[in-house]
């Protein structure tokens, strides 16, 4: 047997399980139990129309810096998703720099890299511990008389959109209407969206295209000391990139400033909320975090490895690409399940246990390679602040109902009731 050559049997039950994973309940409820199942099965699975399952810590990271991969870029969607451009969620994503290439890439992300600096996330520590208060005071206030409080409606509405809002520049009086558009919009990197999800989306595009084309106009005349002003005016001083520049054009612009606030919103409650629910089932690692907050930092770390908000990194083979051993056909899509990776026993000691004193993981719930994510500084940062100060004012937190889930790709809660007193 070659590496890589699986038993016919062991192949079947892995397209079985992949299926699973995609398109069930069971998958949103509890995928771990199918990423074990289909790492055993076959770590490197290939479907018969040539797509490419990766569930190997080692795979999956390799799999980021592969130079043989690209994006899911315009010319792929034009062949594998023709009439993508009619819907203006799936063009504001597939014309963000998520889905660029190098050298349109190198140029915005150098671009968006000089604004989104690690002092200027710094700097916002303050604002984030007093956001976390307000946010908790909602707690509070909804929890007070002993009934249930949908914690994941509350930091939906009221933690990492005010935290992006603030650093990215939006009025704080928009944020409670933004909300539902952004996170309509970021629905179409879901697996399965069918197409009531997929006109929400687009009707959430139109809005915000037309809420943030405004936003731009208004920085532009009246620069404030935020990102959106920042990216205007280095968009403007690099020159149109159509004559040899390397400014951004007003689209370009257009859809980083919405990526940006976007990528950080439900990404971010799903950060929250996981970790929240990681430590009401482990009892003894919220007591634990609540004697040492100084173990924040590596806790936060281990909320992203035992129950990501993120699970899946999408791209694309180029000509002659080689995937964990394995040559794969030009435009194969190819999947790396990190959500399985961080439970790669090879990789982590006890994978299924939650452990915040856990050291040296790294984990790829922000992605690797030239697409690491802008905002991961700002999310651990903030989940760095919530975590301890959650525990602390709340000593009695516990669920108050069976939680429901929401997302795969991103996976976070539709309902996560809970009792604060
Ligand atoms: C827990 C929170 C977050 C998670 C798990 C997360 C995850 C990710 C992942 C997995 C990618 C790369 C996808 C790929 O490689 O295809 C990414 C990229 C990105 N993220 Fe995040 N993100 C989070 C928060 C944020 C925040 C707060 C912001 C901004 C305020 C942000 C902005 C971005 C941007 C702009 C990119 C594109 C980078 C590029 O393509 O070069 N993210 N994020």
């Amino acid at each position: 047997m070659t590496e890589h050559s699986v038993h016919a049997g062991d192949r079947l039950a892995a397209s079985a399980l992949v299926e699973r994973l995609f398109n069930s309940e069971e998958a949103r409820a509890d995928p771990y139990p199918l990423y074990r199942a289909l790492r055993e099965a076959d770590p490197v699975h290939v479907t018969d129309n040539g797509r490419v399952f990766l569930t190997r810590y080692d795979d999956c990271a390799a799999m980021l810096r592969n130079p043989g991969l690209v994006a899911q870029s315009e010319t792929w969607m034009d062949s594998a998703s023709p009439g993508w451009r009619n819907h203006p969620a799936v063009v504001q994503n597939i014309e963000s720099i998520l889905f660029r290439d190098p050298p349109v890439h190198t140029r915005l992300r150098r671009l968006v890299n000089r604004s989104f600096t690690p002092r200027r996330v710094a700097r916002m520590r303050d604002d984030i511990a007093q956001l976390v208060g307000a946010s908790l005071d909602r707690f509070a206030d909804e929890g007070a008389d002993g009934s249930a409080v949908n914690a994941y409606e509350v930091l939906a509405s009221s933690l990492p959109i005010a935290v992006v809002g603030t650093l990215i520049g939006i009025p704080r009086q928009d944020w409670a209407v933004l909300h539902e558009p952004v996170s309509a919009v970021m629905q179409v990197v879901e697996v399965g969206v069918g197409p009531d999800r997929l006109d929400r989306a687009d009707e959430g595009a139109t809005a915000l295209n037309a809420y943030f084309e405004d936003l731009i106009a208004q920085r532009r005349r009246n620069p404030c000391a935020d990102i959106i002003s920042d990216l205007v005016a280095t968009a403007d001083a690099g020159g149109d990139p159509a004559d040899g520049g390397t400014g951004m054009t007003e689209t370009e612009l257009l859809r980083m400033v919405i990526l940006l606030f976007g990528a950080g919103v439900d990404t971010t409650v799903g950060l929250l909320a996981n970790g929240l629910v990681a430590f009401l089932d482990n009892p003894q690692q919220a007591k634990l975090l609540r004697e040492e907050p100084g173990l924040a930092e590596a806790a936060v770390n281990e909320v992203l490895r035992y129950d990501s908000p993120t699970h899946v990194i999408v791209r694309v083979a180029d000509e002659g690409a080689v995937v964990a051993g394995v040559p794969v056909p030009k435009y194969s899509t190819v999947f790396a399940i990190s959500g399985a990776a961080h439970r790669d026993p090879e990789q982590f000691r006890d994978p299924d246990t939650f452990d915040i004193t856990r050291r040296g993981t790294s984990v790829l719930s922000f992605s690797g390679g030239i697409h690491f994510c802008v905002g991961a500084p700002l999310a651990r940062l903030e989940a760095e602040v919530f975590f301890p100060a959650l525990l602390d004012r709340f000593p009695r937190l516990a669920l108050a109902d069976r939680p429901v889930r929401r997302g795969y790709v991103v996976r976070g809660y539709d309902s996560l009731p809970v009792t604060v007193i």
